[in-house]
């Protein structure tokens, strides 16, 4: 498999030239001069159009950036990963996701934890023994499911959330509730991380009765006493791991339906991943804009605007997908990197992000490429994406205006829209995102599974605890 340096790669150094004659042209002029430009740059997936017609590029660009692609091995890459090859070279593991919603063909592991999942899950919807149910997790462990439960939550059982080692965090989850009719479903791949045993020791004091564990480390859960215990594994990532039992709480919150809906939803993204051509093909055309907003044209921050309350929580849940996956500096072989990763990602849903920072989207000093979210629910929400997205692109041309009122415009970004918002779509939606993140990875030939740069902090934390 390839491990050259991107920058060493001949498309790498074509697009960097290829970038100087981008300096001066405009989406504006390329608009007018181009109508087919609106229809040649949207790539379609099931249940999802992407429109990256407003991106600061040409024919040309694809080209080359297709190329950089196959130079740095993305099909082989790909395979490995939807094969179950161990990706994950540092922790000398797979990056497995793709397998817990492959349906028929999943691993007989994985139907059985499914299997055991639903059954828990119909029955406490079913029966509402225990009104209240409580995730108490952090990083992966929490912010899949959240973001799920409360895009599609249908209010069947109260289903919440606690994250954070702030014990206000818990007491917020837990108002109103009583510990008869509370279940704790505490998810942990390691079941040592502290923020999430310190709220676990603390719903045990506060008199909770009945817990659930989500873990890799089934000695750990059982010491704390769990009553039921829900597999993880290593296999799967913990910013991955939604697919999983890790998404116990929103199967509660969404129904049995509901998450198998979301299932199918991610692996018809897999099928189009995996079989689409890459030019066609919308996570790698994501992550190929993506790296040529980065890498060649300057862009330091990445924003991702849901024009939907549903999907408020998203930019959050990608910030840890994204950031946790590329945010790297040594490449796979452990070389300092001389190029752009990751960039900073950010967001908030559409059109409240309008009347808070979109004033530095159109008229600030720096470039931020955005990721319009378009679930077509409302044509209010439709035509404000859309309205951003072109004053973005082509802002004011009227010299007379002050210089206060101008908009420079040719600010790049992309529309996904999306047919509604089911759990088929939500879980079509996250895999894509998913994928992108990957390719991305290969491009910049990076380790997107690993995350070593958490653990100094928790080491220093540690030690300020133990006083020495
Ligand atoms: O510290 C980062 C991290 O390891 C994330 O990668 C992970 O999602 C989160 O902590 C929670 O880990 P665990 O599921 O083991 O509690």
């Amino acid at each position: 498999m390839n491990t050259m340096p991107p920058t060493e790669c001949k498309a790498w150094s074509q697009l960097a030239t290829h970038a100087e004659s981008w300096k001066s042209v405009h989406l504006r002029e390329l608009f007018a001069h181009d109508v087919a430009r609106s229809v040649q740059f949207v790539a379609q997936a099931p249940g999802v159009r992407l429109d990256y017609s407003r991106q600061r590029l040409g024919a040309m660009t694809l080209r080359l950036l297709c190329h950089l692609a196959s130079e740095r091995g993305l099909p082989e890459w790909r395979e490995a990963l939807l094969s179950g090859k161990k990706v994950n070279s540092t922790e000398d593991r797979a990056a497995w996701h793709s397998a817990l919603r492959a349906g028929p063909e999943a691993p007989a592991e994985v139907k059985e934890a499914l299997s055991r999942m639903k059954d828990l899950a119909g029955r406490l919807r079913q029966t509402r023994k225990y009104r209240t149910i409580v995730n108490l997790g952090t990083g992966g462990s929490d912010l899949g499911p959240r973001l799920v439960a409360d895009a599609l939550g249908d209010g069947t059982l109260e289903v919440r959330f606690a994250a954070n080692v702030d014990p206000r965090d818990l007491e917020r989850a837990l108002e109103g509730a009583d510990p008869a009719g509370t279940l704790f479903v505490v998810v942990s791949k390691t079941f040592t991380t502290q923020e999430t045993m310190a709220n676990a020791e603390a719903a045990k004091r506060w008199g909770g009765r009945k817990f659930m564990a989500v873990t890799s480390n089934v000695e750990a859960a059982r010491k704390f006493g769990a009553d039921e215990i829900l597999p993880m594994w290593d296999w799967v990532g913990g910013r991955f791991s939604v697919w999983s039992a890790v998404g116990f709480a929103a199967m509660c919150a969404i129904g049995v339906q509901g998450f198998d809906e979301l299932l199918s939803g991610a692996k018809d993204i897999d099928e189009h991943f995996r079989e689409a051509p890459l030019e066609k093909n919308v996570p790698v055309l994501m992550a190929l804009a993506g790296v040529w907003n980065a890498n060649f044209l300057g862009a330091a921050t990445h924003a991702v605007l849901p024009y939907s309350n549903a999907l408020r929580l998203f930019p959050s849940y990608l910030q840890q997908l994204e950031m946790e996956s590329n945010g790297k500096r040594v490449d796979r072989e452990g070389r300092l990197v001389d190029y752009a990763t990751a960039p900073v990602l950010w967001g908030m849903e559409g059109t409240v992000s309008q009347h808070s920072f979109h004033q530095l989207l159109h008229q600030g000093t720096q470039i931020v490429p955005v990721d319009f979210i378009d679930i077509s629910s409302n044509e209010l929400l439709t035509a404000n994406a859309r309205a951003q997205a072109d004053a973005l692109a082509f802002g004011t041309d009227d010299p007379a205006l002050p210089a206060h009122k101008q908009y420079p415009g040719n600010r790049p970004s992309s529309i996904l829209l999306l047919e509604g918002l089911s759990p088929r779509n939500l879980g079509r939606l996250i895999a894509l995102y998913e994928h992108k993140v990957f390719v991305q990875g290969v491009l910049w030939n990076l380790n997107s599974f690993d995350q070593w740069g958490v653990e100094l902090g928790k080491e220093m934390a540690r030690k300020l605890l133990s006083g020495r």
